[in-house]
């Protein structure tokens, strides 16, 4: 089994959910962009601002960064048979890039509407430690404010205030459509577009149902 699969979608459209649901069932790892860089905020971009001050503050962080980040994760021996990356790429620089570099068998474009989101990231919690995500209201855990899978205290993103989400879904909203310029007509690498809006089962219904065409 094989299946290289990149998602897109904005900020609380799903990416990570779906791909971690996808991770477990096709046993492949989820890789995603956005965790990458939250653990390495230590780390000088080409400006001289660490990846943490630019995350945080809810801007893009450079194609050059994203991919050096990015490739020494993908060359993980996990990585041989597939993976489900969340959140790359982003911008046609970046679909460029990843052309070049990996080539993927389809793109999976989760789409939300702007009015979901808010109620979506400002209700999110995240584990610190296993990068666990949860929401208050439509995916708890059993335990309120403690992660399900190793005990640790919930924390909410940095970049989860309305005014950050709003600047994200700004350059996200003009990235995305970028990258589907870039891939249009690429029979190579199909795009699936899955409504994003219903609960998560059903989503994730709708996933699997378009994803299982590209398992190799
Ligand atoms: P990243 O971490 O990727 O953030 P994002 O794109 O803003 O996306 P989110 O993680 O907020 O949303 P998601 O779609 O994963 O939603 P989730 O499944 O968690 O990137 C963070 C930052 O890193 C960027 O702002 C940028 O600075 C930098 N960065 C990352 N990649 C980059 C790149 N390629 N280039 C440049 N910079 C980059 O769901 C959200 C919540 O909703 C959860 O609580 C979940 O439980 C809930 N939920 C999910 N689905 C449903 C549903 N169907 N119904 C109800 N609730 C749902
Ligand atoms: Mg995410």
């Amino acid at each position: 089994m094989s299946l290289k699969l990149s998602i897109l979608g904005l900020p609380g459209a799903g990416k990570g959910t779906q791909a971690d649901k996808l991770s477990e069932t096709y046993g492949i790892p989820h890789i995603s962009m956005g965790d990458i860089l939250r653990n390495n905020k230590e780390f000088e971009t080409e400006s001289g601002e660490t990846v943490g001050e630019i995350i945080d503050a809810g801007n893009p962080v450079t194609a050059k960064t994203c991919a050096t980040l990015l490739s020494t994760r993908l060359d993980e021996p996990d990585c041989a048979d597939g993976f489900v990356l969340d959140g790359f790429p982003r911008f046609q620089e970046q679909a460029e890039i990843m052309d070049d570099v990996t080539g993927i068998d389809a793109i999976l474009l989760i789409k939300v509407d702007e009015d979901n989101i808010l109620e979506r990231l400002t209700k999110r919690r995240i584990c610190p430690d296993c990068d666990a995500s949860y929401h208050l209201k439509f995916d708890p855990p059993e335990q309120d404010e403690i992660c399900d899978n190793c005990g640790t205290e919930l924390v909410q993103r940095e970049d989860d205030t309305a005014e950050k989400i709003e600047e994200r879904i700004s350059w996200q909203r003009d990235g995305i459509e970028e990258v589907l310029t870039y891939f249009d007509g690429d029979e190579d690498t199909p795009v699936e577009v899955v409504n994003g809006n219903p609960p998560i089962s059903e989503v994730w219904n709708n996933v699997q149902e378009v994803v299982e065409k590209h398992v190799n």
